[in-house]
């Protein structure tokens, strides 16, 4: 495999940067094989419920594209908890930065923001702020956020919920994440 020559980057040469956007290109390429792959590897995180993280994220992602929600929306419902291992406290945040450059900003907004907002459905008996969500009443997606949850989180907890296979997203998580359509959209 081809090697840059430099050891600092402050040392590299023309032929080196290119040859290191070459590569980052093909890396590029492989985003949504990593991204189902991370998906995959939550097929036995369970940590107390009746379904994995990864039959939730099916059964997000089923309800959504059954009620004919668009292919990035489908993708945000599948894609939405993949941060829940390495970020327990900012996994939203984790997930939105990740789909931030592939995926409507609206959508993204509902993902980063999917933890308080779900909140609202069990926090009376939790002793949590079920009204938490409150402090973004006036933002433009706060009922796209509310909905999600409703529809798309707090109830994909279902054992019992026949999921469509992995194999009927992973086209569409294909061509979602191929081009990064809103990378300036900042
Ligand atoms: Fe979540
Ligand atoms: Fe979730």
């Amino acid at each position: 495999m081809e090697r840059v020559s430099f050891s600092s980057m402050e040392d590299g040469t023309k032929a080196d940067f290119e040859l290191l956007e070459r590569a980052e290109r093909e890396y590029l390429r492989d985003l949504p094989a990593r991204l189902l792959a991370t998906l995959e590897g939550l097929k036995n995180s369970f940590a107390g419920y009746q379904v994995s993280r990864y039959q939730h994220s099916l059964q997000s992602a089923t309800r959504a594209k059954r009620d004919g929600r668009s292919e990035e929306y489908v993708a945000a419902a599948l894609l939405h908890d993949i941060g829940d291992e390495l970020a327990p406290y900012t996994h939203g945040e984790m997930v939105a930065a990740i789909m931030r450059p592939y995926i409507a900003p609206e959508i993204c907004w509902i993902v980063e923001h999917h933890g308080i907002f779900q909140q609202f459905h069990y926090g009376a008996v939790t002793g949590d702020d079920p009204d938490a969500r409150e402090r973004y009443r006036e933002h433009p997606s706060f009922d796209a956020c509310a909905e999600f949850c409703a529809l798309y989180d707090q109830n994909c907890f279902d054992p019992a919920f026949e999921s469509l296979p992995i194999g009927e997203f992973a086209p569409l998580v294909r061509r979602v994440f191929s081009e990064p359509r809103y990378l300036s959209a900042g």
